[in-house]
């Protein structure tokens, strides 16, 4: 694995979409800003291959070369984002498809597929050339694969992806009838009596498909992602220079990115874009979700994937397309606000998106550090306020973030719930909910996610575990789980674990199925709650009335409709440790109690008190502890320093009120 040793700056830059002679003069106001490194190319296919065959680096070679005199590091991306208009018309058979098998043609960009035989070798010949030409050169430092895999869609129908899809499940269930007992095609006269007869879902009256295809197709995408994203990666690693990376950027669905990280990378980047939250279709007043604070979520799940990340991508300014995606500037300090927050929970590289504002395209409005006109403004102020804090932080770099619990995911169950609209309402409705208990309360947790590899070892840091809703269950992931609690762990399961097996079926067996054996409880009966009651707010969406067998006890009853008064939050012990086992989906206040019950909230009340709409996060490396303090309000916050402590920003010793101004933060080194 990648890791940065010193925290690094960048920047995105398109050196084809502007005139050559800004080139030098940008990359030494780069400089002055504190930046070091541009990530360029990644959508540069036409510039390289002009037309099929001829090659062309004379652009990319200058401008290399300028980055070499002027010492600044380049990450090149592979430019298979963009297949240019030469080759889709000659090969159509490289584009996507809608469902119903209509092109997405050239014009806007991730218009192909993974599967197409004849894109994968011109793929692999672009990324061949480029990585022989400057797999060498003195200014690259790493390589960026593609651009976001998944971005934009992570459904494809192409002519290949149905072949490929029956070539995966041929793999997968050998015969056709394991794969109909797999799908259950009893239903609806859905048997298949040839492979040639089975499509990635295409269209259907309502939508309504088999789920057990779906979830093989969604593992079909990821798979068929991780092996055009490891075709680049052999490629590169021919040429690349020893300590050089291959990363790529994004996080996006029906992809395993943990497994293309560990088969693929050297490291992982992530794409931070708060902005979202504010944007003009949103309602960030009445929101519940924390709106740019929310971003957290996908950087603790970054972190899950790879401890020490990167961000490719970070906002500096507006975000826009011409036809969607409405978003505001981003206020004084909320630039900074931002990347600290990439780097509060475990980012050591943050590169801006992007340089300067495109003045032409799609993304006329997404908005970079400078404006059209090219004048110092107060983003560029503020990213080289941005890189002056992380030099006053620079030993935080490589920390951990220390976690009070985790929440443990998997991808068989991301992937249930892509099918599943049931499956999804209550895993939204409680990772939604347990972040914003988390964050409320300041107790910061990891995910983790399970897989066949994973060891017990690596789960007993946690002394508590949310696994919310792991509706598909296996024997491996029981035994496991089991083995956590034995152990001394805390396991909290909510409503609908243990349901499905490993392609989504509901086996005939009381609930919750392989998890009863922990759990302690039996379930006769079950219902999402009905909007026509009124209802709990603490047992929300969904409602498995729990019996409790022997030796487990109660701890919360339903007081609300027909099964008012019966169980719907119990305990039992196994072991060392114990399993709590709630009815519903989660809400706050809930997961706040279990937090307080199992003896894990507020970790660090000891050295700080902070407001709820104050982040805190706590990094640690060797003896030393590292607390941040985040603002996300346009108003000043106070918090109270308990202990001694030294303000990296400033080297002035603390204690006391701190204030933090509107969108401020902080780092303090805890005595
Ligand atoms: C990302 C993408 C960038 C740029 C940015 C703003 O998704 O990687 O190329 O498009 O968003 O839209």
């Amino acid at each position: 694995m990648h890791q940065w040793n010193k925290y690094e700056t960048g920047v995105c830059y398109y050196p084809e979409q502007w005139d050559e002679s800004l080139w030098r003069e940008d990359l030494q106001r780069m400089k002055e800003a504190g930046i070091s490194t541009v990530r360029a190319a990644e959508f540069a296919w036409v510039i390289f291959e002009p037309e099929e065959g001829r090659y062309s680096f004379e652009l990319f070679d200058r401008f290399l070369s300028l980055c070499s005199e002027e010492g600044i590091r380049v990450i090149l991306g592979t430019p298979t984002a963009t297949p240019p208009a030469w080759l889709t018309e000659k090969y159509p058979e490289a584009l996507n498809a809608l469902p119903d098998g209509t092109l997405l043609r050239h014009g806007a960009r991730r218009h192909y597929n993974y599967n197409s035989p004849v894109y994968r070798r011109l793929c692999s010949r672009i990324v061949e050339q480029l990585a022989q030409h400057y797999g060498q050169h003195p200014a690259v430092v790493g390589w960026q694969i593609d651009n976001e895999l998944n971005c934009e869609t992570g459904e494809f129908h192409s002519e290949a992806d149905h072949i490929a899809f029956r070539s995966f499940l041929r793999k997968k269930y050998g015969t056709l009838d394991a794969l109909n007992a797999a799908w259950g095609t009893a239903v609806w006269s859905q048997s298949y009596t040839a492979w040639d007869q089975i499509y990635t879902p295409r269209p259907v009256l309502n939508g309504g498909h088999n789920p057990h295809l779906l979830l093989d197709y969604y593992r079909f995408i990821s798979d068929s992602c991780i092996s055009f994203a490891s075709m680049q990666a052999e490629i590169i690693r021919k040429y690349q220079k020893p300590g050089d990376f291959i990363t790529t950027n994004g996080l996006f669905g029906n992809l395993d990115n943990h497994t293309l990280t560990r088969d693929v990378l050297d490291v992982y980047t992530y794409d931070s874009y708060p902005d979202f939250a504010l944007g003009l279709d949103r309602n960030p007043k009445t929101s519940t979700d924390l709106n740019d604070r929310k971003w957290t979520r996908n950087l603790i799940e970054t972190r899950s994937i790879c401890p020490h990340f990167g961000i490719m991508e970070q906002q500096s300014g507006a975000g826009g397309w011409v036809n969607r995606m409405e978003m505001p500037a981003p206020r004084p300090g909320q630039l900074t606000l931002w990347a600290m927050q990439s780097i509060s929970q475990g980012a050591d590289f943050v590169s801006f998106f992007r340089w300067r504002t495109a003045p032409f395209g799609t993304e006329l409005y997404w908005h970079g550090i400078l404006d059209y006109d090219n004048r110092d403004n107060r983003k560029l102020k503020e990213v080289k306020q941005f890189t002056q804090l992380l030099e006053c932080i620079a030993p935080v770099c490589g920390a951990e973030n220390v976690a009070a619990f985790a929440l443990f995911k998997d991808y068989d169950n991301e992937f249930d719930a892509e099918a599943d609209v049931w499956h999804r309402r209550i895993k939204d409705c409680s990772e939604k909910e347990i972040f914003a208990a988390s964050e409320l309360t300041h107790t910061p947790y990891d995910i983790v996610y399970l897989s066949d590899d994973t060891k017990t070892a690596a789960l007993s840091k946690y002394p508590v575990a949310f696994y919310p809703h792991p509706l598909i269950m296996t024997e491996k992931r029981a035994g496991l789980l089991k083995q956590y609690v034995e152990n001394g762990g805390i396991l909290i399961i909510g409503c609908r674990a243990g349901l499905k097996d490993i392609s989504g079926k509901a086996p005939m067996q009381p609930q919750p199925g392989l998890l009863q054996e922990l759990t302690g409880t039996d379930i006769r009966d079950f219902t999402f709650v009905s909007p026509a009651e009124e209802h709990d707010p603490e047992r929300p969406v969904f409602n498995d009335v729990l019996t409790p067998l022997e030796g487990t006890t109660v701890l919360a009853r339903y007081q609300t409709s027909y099964y008012a008064g019966e169980a719907s939050l119990t305990e039992k012990k196994t072991g060392k440790g114990k399993t709590l086992h709630l009815g519903s989906a989660f809400s706050r206040e809930t997961v706040k109690k279990l937090l307080e019950y199992t003896g894990v909230c507020e970790p660090f009340r000891q050295y700080a008190e902070a407001p709820e709409d104050v982040q805190l996060v706590m990094r640690r490396k060797g003896s030393s502890q590292y607390l941040f303090a985040l603002n996300y309000m346009p108003e000043e916050r106070t918090v109270t320093l308990k202990q001694e402590a030294v303000s990296l920003y400033t080297g002035e010793e603390c204690s006391g009120s701190a204030v933090l101004p509107p969108f401020g933060t902080a780092v303090w080194l805890i005595r």
